[in-house]
């Protein structure tokens, strides 16, 4: 696990966007995993520019996002359909033919996404946040390392966590769609990112702490290319170097 601390959230997103605009532009093909959540919002945000600005063209990327809500509209806002189109996919030259998401449908076979994925050579580079109880993707603390995509009742602190999104707690959806940790570890390489002190507990426990179902993240130590990019705050409690 190679581990970048950076001063702040916004050298964080710099880090990271810089590194997917290197490898969007040395790629001939890029199968991209993407997060939702405030983590991405910024380094989504300097993609587009990339895309305005400096004219990286987005057309040879495939995406494949993490998770989806299950108990909200299509129309809603929050979905993380809406959000992607919102940050990246309305701003950027991805075809939509090319953006994909778990199937949020109730009766479809969600590991069917796991399937899928690989049939499209797999996924190259997987973004991930972290949850303040350690969570990736919405495989809460007690997930088999071993899941593929499926269905999951949001816990009481994730729903919690984004309830800032929605009006009100009792908006905020109780199930969603989620790759699972094997899909995951499935990625080829995974850069997860964390920033600010709420998340710093999570983050001791995955680097420092018991590989463990307990604090799901912990399972990226098996992983052999993971770049953990962490802000000041967020890396407060490692052991020092
Ligand atoms: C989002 C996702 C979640 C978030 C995590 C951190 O697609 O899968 O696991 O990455 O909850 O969320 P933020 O970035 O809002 O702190």
């Amino acid at each position: 696990m190679k581990i970048e601390i950076v001063k702040d959230k916004e050298e964080m997103a710099r880090y990271i966007s810089d590194y997917l605009v290197t490898e969007i532009s040395n790629r001939t093909t890029l199968n991209l995993g993407c997060a939702t959540g405030s983590t991405f919002e910024e380094v989504y945000h300097r993609l587009v520019e990339a895309h305005k600005q400096k004219n990286v063209s987005f057309s040879h990327v495939r995406t494949f996002n993490l998770d989806e809500y299950l108990d909200i509209s299509d129309e809603h806002p929050e979905t993380y359909k809406n959000t992607m189109e919102r940050l990246l996919f309305n701003h950027v030259d991805i075809p939509t033919h090319q953006r994909h998401f778990p199937p949020s449908d109730e009766h479809a076979e969600y590991d069917a996404y796991d399937e899928f994925i690989r049939a499209q050579g797999g996924i190259d580079i997987q973004l991930l946040g972290i949850g303040v109880n350690g969570h990736i993707a919405f495989n809460e603390p007690g997930s088999s390392f071993t899941s593929k995509t499926h269905k999951v009742a949001l816990s009481k602190s994730t729903r919690k966590a984004n309830a800032r999104f929605f009006d009100s707690m009792s908006s905020v959806p109780q199930y969603a769609i989620t790759m699972g940790i094997q899909t995951i570890m499935n990625a080829k390489s995974i850069v997860l990112a964390a920033s600010g002190k709420h998340k710093a507990k999570a983050v001791k426990h995955m680097i420092e702490g018991k590989i463990d179902e307990s604090l799901p993240a912990s399972v990226l130590r098996r992983h052999d290319d993971v770049t953990v990019v962490l802000d000041n705050a967020a890396a407060k409690h490692l052991k020092e170097g």
